[in-house]
């Protein structure tokens, strides 16, 4: 490879790994549009899920105070958060999500999970 070539081929894989990088997830336009049409049937105001948990996903702060118990979403450790930890189906049976049902894509839970690890901002 002639010289020019090596930095024009260094230069380009650059580029692509820093726009796969940089692409940050946004809550509003990814995250949220997943729990509105897979959880929020039973984690709003007078909902099972709500009544039970304490867990409202109607809007980011609801989602980020928790359940009655605790966060369930940890900024930065998606391994550290429970709400990862029961899409992945590695809870109790009884409490993996969305209960009763089958699990989540894999696409949609690492979507969620990369917007845990980017800091679960408000975006
Ligand atoms: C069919 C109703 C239903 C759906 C749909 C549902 N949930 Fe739940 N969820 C519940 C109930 C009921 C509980 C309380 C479980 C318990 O304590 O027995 C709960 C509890 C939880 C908890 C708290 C568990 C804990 O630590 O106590 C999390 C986190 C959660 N749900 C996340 C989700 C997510 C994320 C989705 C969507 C992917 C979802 N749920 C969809 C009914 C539902």
């Amino acid at each position: 490879m002639s010289r020019k070539r090596v930095v024009l081929t260094g230069l380009m894989t650059l580029l692509m790994f820093g726009a796969g990088c940089t692409r940050e997830v946004s809550f509003k336009q990814d995250v949220f549009p997943i729990l509105s049409d897979n959880c929020l049937s039973c984690h709003k105001l007078g909902t099972e899920g709500y009544i039970k948990s304490g867990l409202s996903m109607e809007d980011y702060g609801g989602l980020m105070k928790g359940t009655k118990f605790g966060p369930v979403i940890i900024p930065g450790s998606h391994i550290n958060s429970t709400l990862i930890i029961l899409l992945e189906r590695k809870g109790h049976p009884s409490i993996n999500m969305p209960k009763d049902k089958p699990g989540l894509p894999e696409s949609k839970v690492e979507l969620i999970r990369k917007w845990i690890d980017q800091g679960a901002k408000n975006n």
